[in-house]
């Protein structure tokens, strides 16, 4: 079977995330992308950091020109977060061909426009973030693909995992908020810098990149309304609950008198909402389009697990894309019954 030669820019939570699918699933994802596909270079910044994934240390490299200067690499993949180097990576690699699959929403919201022109002037190389939001939920493939054909009116969702978690903790385990984000972060669920997820910016960036795909707007992230949970405190949670609601972080976007509404900020929710029952790291978020009606997309939003099954998805796609596969023909087998053993029970 002919190799796909990918990168891997970070082996942290994501990256050892996707790295461990890659290699447990091996089977099945050849037979569905129809490639062996081998993860040829892996960037970190630190090369004697004590990872928590087993990988061999002749790919490990410090030095990107490694990755950049490798034509046999077809496939980028950018786990590094944040806005520079990695915005860096990404156009250089667009510009050497190279596809681009990230899970950085920093990146997709602020410099999502700069990075989509770069791709079509290079042309034929594709750019993929399902990952940016909502972790393992395939939100965007599914407003993307499946509702394209819908005006959306409405997405309302909890898109931070780390946020959800805290309130979550603090409110069915009456834990301190500082403990609740230790735990976060000890998860992989928090950003490096977590300040991005309790003030409410990862939210943002999320919210950002959906507004663009459901109302074809792009919005500056500076100009949406944000606002945390630093405030909350668990006394707010008690009474919220003493009145029969849940505090939870909401992510709202929706076309008011022909306008584009969006904000990120606390809400009180009744607890017989389906939101107010969305707990710990997972994520939901609804959608009313004028044509398919009420969806809501539930699962979890953060960790290294879920997150890596939205970037091999990811990687996968590119990879059929680039063998020509637009069916399912081949999974379609009937004579194939060598593939199920690999399931396991
Ligand atoms: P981590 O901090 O765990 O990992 C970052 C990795 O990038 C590390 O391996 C680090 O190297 C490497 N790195 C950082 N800076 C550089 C640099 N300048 N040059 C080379 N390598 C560098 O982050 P996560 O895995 O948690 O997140 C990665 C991306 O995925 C971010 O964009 C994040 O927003 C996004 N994301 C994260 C989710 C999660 O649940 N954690 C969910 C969805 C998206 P070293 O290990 O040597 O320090
Ligand atoms: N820090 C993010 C969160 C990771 O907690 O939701 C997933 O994007």
């Amino acid at each position: 079977m002919e190799k796909l030669k990918i990168a891997l820019l970070g082996l942290g939570n994501v990256g050892s995330g996707v790295y461990k699918i890659l290699t447990t699933n091996k089977k099945i994802i050849e037979k569905r992308s129809g490639y062996e596909i081998e993860v040829a270079k892996i960037l970190v910044r630190n090369k004697n950091k004590k990872r928590n994934v087993d990988v061999d240390s002749s790919l490990i490299t410090t030095n990107f020109e490694d990755i950049l200067n490798d034509d046999e690499i077809s496939i980028v993949v950018e786990l590094i977060g944040g806005e520079n180097p990695a915005k860096d990576y990404i156009l250089k690699s667009l510009e050497k061909k190279k596809h681009i699959v990230t899970a950085n929403k920093l990146l997709m919201a602020k410099c999502g426009t700069e990075i989509f022109k770069k791709a079509q002037e290079i042309g034929c190389v594709h750019v993929c973030y399902e990952a940016s939001v909502a972790g393992g939920i395939p939100i965007i493939q599914g407003i993307n693909e499946a509702l394209t054909g819908n005006k959306i009116q409405q997405v309302i969702g909890i898109l931070n995992g780390t946020t959800n978690y805290i309130l979550s903790e603090m409110d069915t385990k009456g834990m301190s908020f500082e403990a609740a984000l230790k735990d976060a972060k000890a998860k992989g669920y928090a950003e490096a810098d977590p300040t991005s997820d309790i003030e409410g910016f990862d939210a943002v960036y999320k919210l950002d990149i959906l507004t663009a795909l459901c109302f074809n707007k792009k919005v500056a992230d500076d100009k949406i309304f944000r606002e945390g949970i630093t405030k909350i405190s668990k006394c707010d949670i008690e009474l919220a609950k003493e009145f029969g609601y849940k505090i939870k972080l909401l992510a709202i976007g929706k076309i008011n008198d022909g306008k584009l509404e969006i904000s990120v900020h606390p809400a009180m929710i009744p607890t017989d909402h389906p939101l107010a029952n969305v707990n710990g790291s997972y994520n939901a978020i609804m959608i009313k389009g004028d044509a398919v009606g009420d969806l809501m997309f539930y699962g979890k939003g953060a960790g290294d697990l879920p997150t890596g099954s939205a970037v091999v998805g990811d990687i996968i796609s590119v990879a059929k894309n680039l063998n020509n596969k637009p069916n399912c023909l081949d999974l379609f087998d009937e004579n194939d019954d060598e593939i199920l053993k690999d399931f396991g029970d």
